[in-house]
């Protein structure tokens, strides 16, 4: 057996991790006194090929590349539950301990201290409906996640929340869990055909103050429809003003996902709003186009929308651990000091497997540090409030 003071890592992290999945620190110091913290050994730094959770009374192997393995490299807010679950699991097998100090035990308690915070957080609701585009012509930065999660987590604050879905692929109304088949009545109707926004509406199955306006793959048709039509420009803002005015009750927020283009369906998105939500994706290429993005954005507020602008940049799928994402992000908030929110979105596996199952983070996992992230660049969004 592994001496606990060996080389590999030794956590008695048990009772942190129930804390953190569980969310009662209160709880941490009965189930540590009451269970004895346990010490899970990791030999993965003098064992490559396995490593070994040990105990006094029982030793289990687990693979290399197992969540185990990559405690040294892995911090606690990367550590999906399902990591933390099997390291619970290994814990509760393994001997006494009285170590707690390590650093993925004070990550934890550092994500309990982030979900007590937010517990106690009253959002604060805008006067008037606060209409955001979520735009980024480059694809696959977050714009849709973005947009869900943080709709989500402000109807889960309270506020009621309307998402526009406005790109071909669906993808905001997938995560919402609202049908879109192609024979929906959706978003192009109210474009092309004047249909209102309040009959084409649907409710999140997850949510009772957040509703979607779904697409449909007829979308993907829009943008050449929309060319020759009056006014073609102004069509979504018509139709939203309209909704708006005759919503018996209000709404606090409109959020628009928009497709990765600068095309006619982006620019509608622009004229509709008063806010430029733009997430930025901590990598090499984030910065790429983002000047054609704010020239077009200063376009459409000298032509079309004198009340635009870009209110808020949040930077997604950060890890920590690389130096370039510190890079970008640093570069980020040189360039935007008043935009940038001070929250940043982790990659997180939690946030990008909860479409699958028709959900946003907020309800697929709220505990996950993906969601205590989006809540939190939410609870920032209301409490900054709309740019005078
Ligand atoms: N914080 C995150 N951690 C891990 N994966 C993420 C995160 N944010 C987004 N993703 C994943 O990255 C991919 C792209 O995200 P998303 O669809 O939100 O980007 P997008 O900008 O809307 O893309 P498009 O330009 O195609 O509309 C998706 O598979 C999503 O699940
Ligand atoms: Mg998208």
């Amino acid at each position: 057996m592994k001496h606990p003071d060996d080389d590999g890592i030794r956590v008695d992290y048990a009772a942190e991790i129930y804390a953190a999945m569980m969310g009662d620190t209160e709880e941490v110091g009965n189930t540590a006194e009451v269970g004895a913290a346990a010490a899970v050994t990791s030999s993965a730094t003098s064992a490559p090929a396995t490593s070994s959770f040990t105990s006094s009374s029982a030793s289990v192997s687990m693979p290399a590349g197992s969540p185990s393995t990559n405690l040294q490299t892995t911090s606690a807010s990367q550590c999906e539950p399902s990591a933390a679950a099997a390291l619970l699991s290994a814990a509760t097998h393994a001997g006494p301990s009285a170590h707690s100090d390590t650093p993925l035990a004070r990550e934890l308690s550092e994500i309990t201290r982030r979900r007590h915070a937010l517990a106690a957080e009253v959002l604060p609701v805008p006067d008037k409906t606060r209409v955001l585009t979520v735009a980024n012509q480059k694809g696959g930065v977050g714009k849709t996640t973005t947009t869900v999660n943080l709709a989500a987590a402000l109807a889960r604050g309270g506020a009621r929340v309307l998402v526009i879905d406005l790109d071909p692929q669906g993808n905001a109304s997938t995560a919402l869990g609202i049908d879109h088949r192609a024979e929906t009545v959706s978003v192009y109707e109210v474009i092309i055909n004047d249909e209102l926004i309040a009959t084409v509406i649907q409710k999140s199955p997850d949510f009772d103050s957040l509703f979607c306006v779904p697409a449909t793959i007829h979308l993907a048709g829009a943008e050449i429809e929309l060319v020759s039509m009056v006014a073609r420009e102004q069509r979504l803002r018509t139709a939203l003003e309209k909704f708006l005015a005759e919503s018996e009750q209000p709404f606090h927020y409109v959020f628009i996902d928009c497709p990765p283009s600068l095309g006619l369906l982006t620019i509608n998105a622009f004229v509709a709003a008063q806010e430029v939500l733009i997430p930025i994706q901590c990598e090499y290429y984030a910065l790429e186009g983002l000047s054609q993005l704010l020239t077009n954005i200063k376009l459409i507020e000298r032509h079309l929308n004198p009340v635009l602008a870009v209110s808020t940049i949040l930077l997604t799928m950060f890890d920590s651990r690389t130096n370039l994402a510190n890079q970008v992000a640093q570069e980020v908030r040189d360039h935007f000091p008043d935009q940038v929110l001070t929250t940043l979105i982790p990659r997180s596996v939690r946030i990008s497997e909860a479409p699958s199952y028709g959900q946003t983070v907020i309800s697929y996992d709220a505990n996950s540090p993906g969601s205590l992230s989006y809540l939190e660049a939410a609870a920032e969004i209301a409490k900054r409030g709309a740019p005078q």
